[in-house]
């Protein structure tokens, strides 16, 4: 409760009113203007003894009438104060801001009391309404909260390059490891090749020589009808002990044989020599048949006893490319596909050409993706499989390898009936922007 002392005269008090630092004004429960202070004079540009007596409303009709008269009715029926701050309305009355504002503040932000002034009898006479100009607080609220927006939008932009590294890490991890893998590959290939190439050089003329060696044992028996009985006992008996006929007959077989699984390693070397593509790593015009074809054959065993490979090549020009990378990318998704069969499938491998852009289409009949899953597919280190058997890196760098191709990596799956992979690659590279151009991919090469 407030105290005035006897030499505090009303006339004082009423001075106090006229030039305190806020818009102070009594209404009547009509919203008739009974008192109205300096600051109102100030602000409002309209002289007390115009204005009181009359509906405030009349005198500053931007009010909003309703809201207002709503709140004066609650003073008086409840005798408690309201209030209204700038957060919740900026501005009550639109009065300019009391200072040079710089920045887009250019009205009073304002916080409005309504508070009920009561008679002898404890009944509410007036409603005074106290206007407070906020505009310094409410300045700097919006300065902080824009200050904050901004510290959040760096606070993204840094979460967003945080994740960007982790894809790279991700990536560098992965591309080591084919690194690794590819220089192995290419090691052993290199090893592999020089003997197999003599045995295999060295085996086509044993191939001769045995031919010839049967030859002149034929002579020989031919000549040995000539001789005596005892003789030709003698040769019989050898003839029988060692099965001459079954080894002569077997003979040809063992070295056929033998021949074909010396072609088979050869193929594998070269398959591995292609796979690693320790001769290239530019961009260049690749098959892409051959890539898909040498990859399948290093990736054979993983594979042969899960599912039936069914190719179905179409016409495809040369692919400006890098074809290792590219064969990393086909054996991502085929050794994929293969997991994804549990017990035994099939696996299409589709490919063809539609106006530019050439495609090569892994599909299979598996498990399917959970349509959850399939958003994050590329994710780096998504993986669904037990741990210690995906590391959930295969499509996230197949995707970064085709994107640096310009290409696309698309999916389509549907559970339990199996999944489909598209790669699509333009057949050329874009060319490199004349000048400028540091970021782009082309002139990565
Ligand atoms: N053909 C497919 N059919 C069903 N699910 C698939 C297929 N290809 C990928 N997936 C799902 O996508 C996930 C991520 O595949 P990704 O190749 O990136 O990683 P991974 O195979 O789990 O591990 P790795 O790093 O060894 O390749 C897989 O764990 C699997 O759940
Ligand atoms: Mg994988």
């Amino acid at each position: 409760m407030s105290i005035v002392t006897e030499e505090l005269q009303q006339s004082d008090l009423r001075a106090v009113l006229q030039n305190i630092n806020l818009g102070v004004l009594l209404l009547d429960s009509d919203c008739r203007v009974v008192f109205w202070n300096d600051f109102m004079v100030l602000n409002s540009g309209q002289d007390g003894a115009d204005v009181v007596g009359q509906l405030l409303f009349d005198v500053c009709p931007e009010l909003p009438r309703l809201w207002l008269q709503k709140k004066v009715d609650a003073v008086f029926a409840l005798q408690n104060l309201a209030f209204t701050s700038w957060q919740q309305r900026p501005y009550l009355f639109s009065f300019s801001g009391s200072r040079p504002i710089t920045g887009q503040a250019e009205a009073m932000y304002q916080n409005c009391t309504f508070s009920p002034v009561l008679d002898a009898e404890g009944s509410v006479k007036f409603v005074c309404l106290t206007i407070a100009d906020a505009t310094e607080t409410a300045t700097q609220h919006l300065q902080l909260e824009r200050l904050n927006q901004l510290l959040q939008a760096e606070k993204d932009e840094q979460a967003r390059l945080i994740r960007k590294l982790e894809d790279t890490q991700a990536q560098l991890l992965q591309s080591e490891k084919m690194a690794a893998i590819g220089q192995l590959a290419a090691g052993v290939a290199h090893e592999i090749n020089n003997p197999v190439g003599y045995v295999y050089s060295n085996f086509s003329s044993l191939q001769g020589y045995v031919g010839d060696l049967f030859a002149l044992i034929d002579a020989y028996q031919q000549a040995a009808q000539q001789q005596d009985a005892a003789f030709r006992a003698v040769l019989e008996e050898i003839n029988r002990k060692l099965d001459y006929e079954f080894v002569r007959e077997d003979m040809a077989d063992l070295v056929k044989e033998s021949r074909q699984g010396l072609e088979r390693v050869k193929q594998i070397v070269q398959d591995l020599r292609d796979f690693s593509h320790i001769d290239s790593g530019d961009w260049q015009p690749a098959d892409l048949h051959k890539g898909l074809d040498s990859t399948l054959n290093v990736i054979w065993n993983e594979i042969k006893f899960k599912a039936e490979v069914i190719k179905s090549y179409g016409e495809l020009p040369m692919i400006e490319c890098l074809g290792s990378q590219l064969n990393q990318v086909f054996m991502n998704l085929i050794v994929n596909a293969a997991h994804a069969i549990e017990k035994q499938g099939t696996i299409w491998l589709e490919t063809g050409c539609q106006d530019d852009w050439a495609f090569v289409r892994v599909r299979d009949n598996g498990v399917g993706i959970a349509p959850q899953h399939v958003s994050r597919l590329f994710e780096p280190f998504f993986t669904t499989k037990p741990v210690g058997q995906g590391t959930g890196l295969g499509l996230s760098v197949s995707y970064s390898i085709v994107d640096k191709h310009h290409g696309r990596l698309e999916v389509a799956s549907e559970l339990g009936q199996g999944s489909t992979f598209t790669v699509w690659l333009p057949v050329r590279q874009p060319q490199p922007q004349p000048q400028g151009g540091g970021d782009s991919p082309v002139s990565e090469r």
